[in-house]
């Protein structure tokens, strides 16, 4: 891990007072490479922050903040996945966390809470051991209970076993009668020299596609879909605009085996006995759904084109983006977690129980997540891709599915292991954190009580945190809905106060802009009212728009803290797969600010290249000299430049808007490789 005396060229960010956001950047970076052995590896949440980088930023607030009784009070308005909460709570500071989405209240007393009263009643040692039995209790019996489901998993012999199984989806032509693939991604393999992918075959007496596995380097996969119009019947040509699922047949097409001591992988056609009954795989649904006393799970998916696509083609609820297997997979396991929370709570206590029947509903996270009907094969390197990584859903046409309880890819047994070791992360705190399901337009908590509040807010557009979560949640539910039951009340997380700029929501872009900068405003107005005088506020944020920095410099002058500095923070991986923009950020910035007395002045245009040249240019001449690029260096400064400006009343004569318009401007000629979007909110 890198620390701060091993860093190059410290010294120039020193000079700027910067050398902490090198060091944190480039912790979380490395943190991020290496994945594991962190609290995240539990549960999933989106955007979250690197345990690393944020462990250093909530170091920073402590040691500037010069407390005058031991424990700090430390807020986080934004918790999610927690990350800051363990920081401050790790710090020794008395951790406070609002989040409004229930998911994350799951996840955060889970991490927070329910871990401090199994640690203090059983140790930790002692509640790793018990987690670590019931886990692997629960894999052998899902092991044992979904066998059934896989036969071919019987057949696995000397290593060599059936990995992953590609599907796709079939349609009757209207016109003519003929059932041809929907498929829009037909490669196998795309690794290394290699070139594999389905051809489809007309075959006209059979009124059916025909499907041959191809392997040769010079051949190309035809595609029947036609850019934004639809999918041409290979036969008559007739042209299916908005295909539906519910319309279509899922079809397992190829069985991909793993072959002993790691030679590679073979796909076959799948042949006759590669799939349970139908009727059986329906009638053990029915059965798990009567022993858990539960209905499927009916909330629909928000039908938001181009944000939630596969709400479009026909995947109505949360519950359909599985197929009935996965769907039985997934039952199966909840009834036995079900059990075995049951088994642990007679035996070890309500409490224990719930905290590691929490930590093992991590594994019910890994199926929603690595099976299901929007899964992908990442053909480059011939592996299965998480569903849910956002910020938008796809459609797919092909899906990957594993045997999770086998040997394969996103298998549970890895998984259980994850766990074990988010869990083996965690301290013991002085203090039990506070988690607090609220708003943070609203908080509860009275004026001058805090000393400081670290938080990562929703980036404008970014995410859309209850559309993901629902994904989960309403799985969760089945299990934990008369455990927990203050968590688990409404069906599901949506929520209209939720702080995200969409036009799905508020009805028009600006509508979206307006409604994300006025109530970020009352956000940052609440934690000013809730700070005592001096108190800090670390804010981490990004984006790669205009309107999402003209959003953040609005609702930062509003709330009448006074920003003291921008720490410019690189934590992201560096490829985000399936963004929805191909400019990703990169890289967030953390604004330090607090609460005092100033007086904010109007200011001039000209100040501004004052200020430019001063601040701004040695800024990006240090950062260029530690190996930052363009883009990064560029959202580092437009950072800065807003802090300059939320500091004053205004500039005269020129709007928020084209402030950071002309900002971007003048960095032109100095970062040629960067730019900020011009568009509407998503
Ligand atoms: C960027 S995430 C925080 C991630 C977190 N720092 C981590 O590392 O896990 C932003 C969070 O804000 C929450 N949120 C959205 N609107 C909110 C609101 N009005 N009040 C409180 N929390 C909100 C979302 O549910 C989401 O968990
Ligand atoms: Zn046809």
């Amino acid at each position: 891990m890198l620390n701060a005396n091993n860093l190059p060229l410290k010294n120039e960010l020193d000079k700027l007072d910067k050398h902490i956001a090198l060091t944190a950047s480039s912790c979380g970076l490395a943190e991020r490479y290496s994945r594991g052995k962190t609290t995240h590896t539990v549960h999933v949440w989106w955007a979250r922050r690197p345990h690393s980088a944020m462990e250093l930023l909530v170091r920073e607030v402590l040691n500037k903040a010069h407390y005058a009784g031991e424990n700090p009070a430390v807020l986080d308005i934004f918790g999610g996945g927690g990350t800051i909460p363990v920081e401050i709570a790790k710090a020794g500071g008395k951790a406070f966390a609002i989040d409004s989405n229930p998911l994350s209240i799951f996840i955060q007393r889970f991490l927070l809470e329910w871990s401090q009263i199994s640690f203090s009643s059983l140790g930790k040692i002692e509640t790793l051991k018990l987690l670590r039995e019931s886990g692997m209790r629960v894999l052998n019996q899902l092991e044992k209970m979904t066998a059934p489901l896989f036969p071919l998993r019987s057949k696995a012999k000397n290593g060599t076993y059936p990995f992953v199984y590609f599907w796709s989806y079939r349609l009757i032509c209207t016109e003519c009668g003929f059932e041809f693939r929907l498929s829009k991604r037909p490669w196998i393999s795309k690794k290394k020299g290699k070139r594999i992918f389905l051809e489809g075959i007309v075959d006209s007496k059979a009124q059916q596609e025909k499907i041959k596995i191809r392997y040769d380097a010079g051949g190309t996969p035809i595609d029947n879909w036609q850019k934004r119009r639809g999918v041409a019947c290979p036969s008559c040509g007739h042209l299916h605009k908005c295909p539906s699922i519910k319309a279509a047949s899922d079809v397992l097409e190829v069985v991909g085996y793993a072959l002993s001591d790691k030679k590679g992988k073979v796909f076959q056609e799948p042949g006759d006995n590669a799939l349970p009954e139908e009727s059986m795989v329906r009638k053990t649904e029915h059965s798990l759904l009567k022993r858990l006393g539960v209905n499927l799970p009916n909330v629909c998916l928000p039908k938001w084109s181009g944000i939630v696509n596969p709400a479009l083609y026909g995947i109505d609820t949360y519950s359909d983006f599985l197929n009935p297997r996965q769907r039985v997979v997934l039952l199966h396991l909840i009834n036995i977690l079900n059990k075995e929370i049951q088994r642990l709570s007679n035996q070890k206590g309500k409490e224990t129980a719930l905290f590691i029947g929490a930590a093992l509903s991590g594994l019910i996270d890994q199926i929603v997540d690595w099976n299901c009907r929007l899964s992908m094969w990442i053909s480059q390197n011939e592996q299965v891709g998480r569903a849910f990584c956002g910020p938008g859903i796809s459609m797919l046409w092909d899906y990957v599915e594993s045997d999770p309880a086998a040997n394969g890819p996103s298998n549970l047994w890895d998984k259980l292991e994850r766990i074990e070791a988010g869990v083996a992360s965690l301290d013991i705190f002085n203090e039990t954190p506070v988690i607090i399901k609220g708003h943070a337009q609203n908080l509860p908590f009275n004026d001058e009580t805090l000393d400081a509040i670290i938080t990562d807010p929703p980036y404008y557009d970014n995410v859309f945190y209850t559309v993901l979560a629902d994904f989960f949640f309403v799985w969760k539910r089945l299990l934990f809905d008369t455990l927990v039951p203050e968590i688990f009340l409404k069906e599901s997380t949506e929520d209209l106060d939720e702080l995200v700029a969409s036009t799905f929501r508020q009805g028009t872009p600006k509508a979206a802009h307006e409604w994300y900068t006025s109530e970020m405003s009352k956000a940052l107005q609440e934690s000013e009212r809730v700070l005592k005088t001096g108190g800090k506020l670390a804010l981490v944020y990004s984006h790669s728009s205009v309107g999402g920095w003209e959003a953040i410099l609005t609702a930062l002058r509003a709330s009448g803290l006074f920003l003291d500095d921008v720490l410019p923070l690189n934590v992201e991986r560096k490829a985000r797969p399936r963004a929805i923009s191909s400019s990703a950020v990169n890289t967030c910035v953390a604004f330090m600010a607090s609460k005092k007395r100033h007086k904010k002045s109007q200011i001039n245009p000209d100040d501004i290249n004052v200020f430019f040249k001063e601040k701004v240019i040695p800024l990006i001449i240090s950062l260029r000299a530690v190996g930052w690029d363009d883009r990064d260096i560029g959202i580092a400064a437009i950072a800065e430049c807003v802090a300059y400006l939320a500091n004053a009343k205004n500039v005269k004569g020129v709007s928020d808007r084209q402030s950071i318009i002309d900002v971007t401007t003048l960095l032109r000629p100095h970062l040629p490789g960067f730019r900020l979007q011009i568009r509407d909110s998503l």
